[in-house]
C-alpha cells in the first residue's frame, strides 16, 4: 500500500513541475532573501505582468522581489490622456499587484518632458500657456494621481530627467513655462496630497557624468533650502559593459548621500551591445538600436555577471546609504533595450548574471 502511494505522490510531483511553467522550478535563492539585510530589491513592471498576461514574469515578481515600480502606466499620458479623462484601470492593476503581494509600491512619474501629452501646455487655441495655468494644471493632476493612491504607493518619483548632461536645467516646456521652480512646486504639491509618501528626484547618468551629478546635489540643496520634503535621489543606472566604473558610481552615491537624502538604483540594466550612445534618453535609443547579436555568447555572459557582481559590490560597500536597488524590467523579452540587459533571460531563466550577484551577497 505504501508503495502505491509513494508512487502517486511522485507521480503528481511531476506533473506539476511539468504544467507550472519554467520559474516554479527556480529552486535558486531569491533575491530579496539575500539582500534582506542590505536593500529593497525592486522591479519596473509592465502592464502584462499585472494583468495575468505573463504569469511567468509575475512569478519571478513574486519570488525574488519586495519592491515594484509602475514602467508606464503611471506616467502622464496613460494616465491622464486628455484633460477631463483619466484613465487609472491599468495603475489600479498595478497597485493591486503590489498590495497582494505586499510590496513596497513606487509611483513613477509625476512630471517629465516625455509621455506628457501636448494639451497640457496648450490653451483651447493651440497656443502656449502661461505659469500659472500649467501650475494648476501640475497641482490638479498631482493632486488626483496622488490622492487616489494615498497611502498605497509609498514613495513617487516625483521629478524626471530635469538635468542635461551638463547638470543645467533641460530646457523643457515645463521649465520653459513655469520656470527653475516647476521642480519645487511638483514636489510641494506632492507632499500636500499625500504628506506620508516617501518624494524622489530621478536621473540618468548621475554614475558616469559628475557634473549631472552635482546637478542633483544642487536641487536636492535647493529643495531643502525651500523646507521641502525629498527623502531621495534615483540613479536609474542604464549601465553598460564597460560603464560606469566604480569611481564614478562611488562618486555619486556620496555626494548624493552627503546631502542627507536615501540613494536608490532606480532602473538598473545592462546593455550588451559595447558601442553607441550611452544615456537612457528615449528619443536616442530603443530595442532596436541596442540589438546585440552576440547577445547569447558565453563570453557576454560572463561579462555581464562580471560588471553586475561589480556593480552589487559597489551597491553592498555603501549599503548604509543605499536603500533600494531596482531592475528596469523582470527578464530579456520585454526589456525597453535590446540584448540581454537583466538577470533573467527570455524563457524566464536565471543567467550566469543572476548567480554572479546572488554571490556577491554570500561573500
Ligand atoms: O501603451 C501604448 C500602446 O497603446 C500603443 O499601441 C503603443 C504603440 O505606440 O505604445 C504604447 O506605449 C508605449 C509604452 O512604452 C508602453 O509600452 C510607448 O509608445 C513607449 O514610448 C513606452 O516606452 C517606455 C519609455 O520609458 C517611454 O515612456 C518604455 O517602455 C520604458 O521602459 C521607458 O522607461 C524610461 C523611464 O520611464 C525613465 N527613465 C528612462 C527609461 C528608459 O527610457
Amino acid at each position: 500500500m505504501k508503495l502505491q502511494r509513494a508512487t502517486i505522490n511522485a507521480a503528481l510531483c511531476f506533473i506539476v513541475l511539468l504544467t507550472a511553467g519554467p520559474a516554479c522550478c527556480d529552486s535558486q535563492p531569491t533575491l530579496k532573501d539575500v539582500f534582506a539585510k542590505d536593500f529593497l530589491i525592486g522591479a519596473a513592471l509592465n502592464n502584462a505582468v499585472v494583468s495575468d498576461k505573463d504569469p511567468n514574469a509575475a512569478a519571478i515578481v513574486q519570488r525574488h522581489f519586495s519592491a515594484i515600480t509602475a514602467e508606464n502606466v503611471m506616467k502622464w499620458a496613460p494616465i491622464h490622456p486628455e484633460p477631463n479623462r483619466y484613465d487609472f484601470a491599468p495603475a489600479d492593476r498595478f497597485v493591486a499587484f503590489g498590495e497582494k503581494n505586499k510590496m513596497f509600491i513606487i509611483g513613477h512619474t509625476l512630471v517629465w518632458h516625455h509621455q506628457t501629452p501636448s494639451w497640457v501646455f496648450k490653451d483651447a487655441n493651440g497656443s502656449d500657456i502661461g505659469r500659472e495655468v500649467l501650475l494648476e494644471r501640475m497641482k490638479d493632476h498631482i493632486f488626483t494621481v496622488v490622492g487616489r493612491y494615498k497611502g498605497k504607493v509609498k514613495g513617487w518619483d516625483v521629478v524626471n530627467e530635469a538635468l542635461a548632461e551638463d547638470g543645467r536645467l533641460r530646457k523643457t516646456r515645463w521649465m520653459n513655462i513655469i520656470g527653475e521652480d516647476f521642480i519645487a512646486k511638483a514636489f510641494e504639491y506632492a507632499h500636500q496630497a499625500d504628506p506620508d509618501a516617501e518624494l524622489y528626484y530621478n536621473d540618468f547618468s548621475l554614475d558616469t557624468e559628475k557634473e549631472k551629478c552635482d546637478g542633483a546635489v544642487a536641487i536636492v540643496k535647493n529643495l531643502k533650502s525651500k523646507g521641502l520634503r525629498i527623502d531621495g535621489v534615483g540613479i536609474q543606472l542604464h549601465g553598460g559593459l564597460d560603464y560606469p566604473d566604480k569611481e564614478s558610481l562611488e562618486y555619486a552615491i556620496t555626494a548624493l548621500a552627503a546631502t542627507g537624502v536615501k540613494v536608490m538604483i532606480t532602473e538598473l540594466d545592462i546593455r550588451t551591445r559595447s558601442w553607441g550612445y550611452r544615456g537612457a534618453d528615449i528619443n536616442r535609443i530603443n530595442r532596436q538600436s541596442t540589438t546585440d547579436s552576440g547577445a547569447a555568447d558565453d563570453e557576454t555572459q560572463q561579462k555581464l555577471a562580471q560588471k553586475y557582481a561589480e556593480l552589487f559590490s559597489v551597491f553592498l560597500k555603501h549599503k548604509t546609504d543605499v536603500n533600494r536597488v531596482t531592475f528596469w524590467g523582470v527578464y530579456d523579452a520585454t526589456s525597453w533595450i535590446g540584448g540581454s540587459p537583466l538577470l533573467f533571460d527570455r524563457n524566464y531563466q536565471p543567467k550566469p548574471a543572476f548567480f554572479a550577484v546572488v554571490k556577491t551577497a554570500q561573500e
